[in-house]
């Protein structure tokens, strides 16, 4: 599948979106290490922290599935072109080795590498003594 057309699935995804508060309906769609992929939108809550992003429910589903390891997201927002990941959901991803991200720009697909999103970050690994 091409890149253009995951980002049609994420945005198929996004019309899916629960988002009563802030009318931003969010899709992703993450690709797992054993190349199948999943979908997720953003689900809102009353309690507004409650609330859970695109990325982190395709993510979860992923996991769910047996994925260990994400290799791309894609991320599609209804309300506006392109739409990056908030830095929870990049934090999610770091956990699972994500290695780029890949957005609507004004040409087409947009390839950000994930270490550009979050550099020098936490991981699983600094949990260890040096
Ligand atoms: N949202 C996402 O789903 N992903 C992001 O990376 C940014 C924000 C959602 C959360 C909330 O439901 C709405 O967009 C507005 O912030």
């Amino acid at each position: 599948m091409t890149d253009r057309e995951r980002l049609e699935r994420a945005r198929e995804a996004a019309t899916g979106a629960y988002a009563p508060y802030s009318a931003f309906a969010v899709g992703a769609l993450v690709v797992g290490g054993s190349g199948r992929e999943y979908l997720g939108t953003n689900v809102e809550n009353a309690a507004f922290p409650a609330s859970i992003c695109a990325e982190a429910n395709a993510i979860s589903t992923a996991v769910a599935a047996g994925e260990r390891r994400i290799e791309a997201v894609y991320v599609v927002c209804l309300r506006r072109r392109r739409c990056m990941p908030c830095g929870n959901c990049r934090q999610i991803m770091r956990e699972f080795g994500v290695d780029r991200v890949v957005v609507e720009g004004p040409d087409g697909p947009e390839t950000i590498p994930f270490a550009e999103l979050l550099p020098r970050s936490f991981g699983p690994e600094d949990l260890s003594d040096p």
